[in-house]
């Protein structure tokens, strides 16, 4: 089995794709190992509780440092030796440490170089109404580093912004793309011939 650790803020419906593509077999042969929220009432807990996946919180201390953090983290996520871990709405942004210890990968809702940070699918609505913009798009890339939103990109999708578009069906439209290419991503990876294999 090819093990998931992913990682989430908030809502998880990109967790909760990415588990029903493991259950269905679009994902063949991987399985979401553990999630983990620095959110403790965040619901994608309750998706993954939902579907019996192990859970962890690990929230921030008062005063904590950013290595003393990230520390931690990698310690509960190691536990689940994961092959891959997914950050799917993960609100923090990780030291080198975290991202070094793992092959990790981030979904972002923007195309590369465009919209880093928090709110990109609300600011690329106003680059449209504003005439700035007439697309955008989604990204998956690898985390090598501290930076954000910003790595070897893995997969992009266009998605445009149509004149009948409100933010809603704008939205809605980048979210169903959103799941779409990160469940892909994720086959991808977890069926690619360098994944190493236990001997038969
Ligand atoms: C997604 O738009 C993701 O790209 C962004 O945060 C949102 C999380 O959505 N980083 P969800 O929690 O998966 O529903």
């Amino acid at each position: 089995m090819y093990r998931l650790a992913v990682l989430v803020s908030g809502n998880g419906s990109n967790l909760q794709a990415v588990i029903d593509a493991c259950r269905d077999g679009t994902i063949p042969a991987t399985e979401v190992a553990l999630v983990v929220s620095n959110v403790p009432d965040a619901y994608g807990l309750d998706r993954a509780r939902a579907a019996c996946i192990a859970t962890a919180v690990v929230e921030r201390r008062p005063g904590e440092a950013r290595p003393a953090y990230d520390t931690r983290l990698r310690d509960v996520v190691a536990r689940a030796a994961p092959d891959l871990v997914v950050l799917a709405g993960w609100m923090r942004i990780l030291t080198a440490e975290f991202v070094s210890a793992f092959d990790v990968i981030n979904l972002h809702p923007a195309l590369p170089g465009e919209l880093p940070g928090t709110r990109s699918i609300e600011r690329a609505w106003h680059e449209a109404l504003a005439g700035e913009r007439t697309a955008s798009g989604v990204m998956v890339h690898r985390v090598p580093d501290e930076a954000v939103d910003d790595g070897p990109v893995l997969a992009t999708a266009r998605v445009p912004i149509e004149l009948d578009d409100t933010f809603e069906s704008f939205a809605e439209r980048m979210h169903r793309t959103e799941h779409r290419l990160l469940v892909d991503t994720i086959r991808d990876l977890a069926t690619t011939p360098s994944r190493t294999e236990a001997p038969a």
